[in-house]
């Protein structure tokens, strides 16, 4: 099983990076390989909306020569896909939004001539977040968003994470915010074996 983490904090260290640790900690066994992908050090250029894409159904095709054709061909080879982000402005970070815009695009062959696949039918992705407000009211526009990219783009949306922070000059973790992450990938898990 291939896990491809998309983390769009730009805190190496911050409270979705402590979030995720104890995540890929649990999910780590002999048959998970895992990599992780720091969006706030690649180039991701926003879509403009060219429809190059659509020309070729076989590969990625974009008008763009940045980082996210890599990410394209490591989204391909994953089983699931982990969009691990705070939240900012309700939403995702810019760099995993101006991801998922290109992907939308880039992995959905929908929008030429004729109507094509989703190169990306059948993965699996889920959420891992932290906010300021809680999550009810933080992250619940993020998720309902990410279940409709989920159905449009025919992948199997698993479930989200979200936790709490209650500002910079509170630890975040805590043994409760542990054992949840913890309990998440083992649902995660679960979830993967069962086809
Ligand atoms: C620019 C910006 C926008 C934010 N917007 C929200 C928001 O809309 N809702 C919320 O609950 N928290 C918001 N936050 C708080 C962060 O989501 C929260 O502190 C998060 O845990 C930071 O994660 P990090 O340490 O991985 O960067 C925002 C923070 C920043 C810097």
């Amino acid at each position: 099983m291939k896990v491809y983490i998309l983390m769009g904090s730009p805190r190496k260290n911050g409270n979705t990076a402590s979030l995720l640790d104890p995540f890929v900690s649990e999910l780590a066994r002999d048959n998970v390989e895992i990599e992780t992908v720091w969006l706030y050090d690649k180039e991701i250029n926003s879509c403009i909306s060219c429809r190059v894409c659509q020309k070729d159904w076989t590969k990625f095709g974009c008008f763009h020569s940045d980082d996210v054709g890599e990410i394209f061909d490591g989204i391909l080879d994953a089983d699931l896909i982990i969009l691990a982000t705070p939240i900012y402005s309700w939403y995702c970070t810019s760099p995993m939004k101006a991801l998922l815009d290109r992907l939308v695009y880039g992995m959905n062959k929908y929008y030429g001539e004729e109507k094509g696949p989703a190169l990306w039918e059948g993965k699996k992705l889920s959420i891992i977040t932290t906010c300021g407000y809680r999550p009810e009211k933080a992250a619940d526009l993020f998720e309902e968003g990410m279940k409709r990219y989920c159905k449009h783009s025919k992948l199997e949306y698993l479930g989200m994470l979200a936790e709490r922070s209650l500002g910079y000059n509170h630890d975040f973790m805590n043994t409760d915010k542990k054992k949840n992450a913890e309990e998440f990938a083992k649902k995660i898990y679960e979830l993967c074996q069962n086809e």
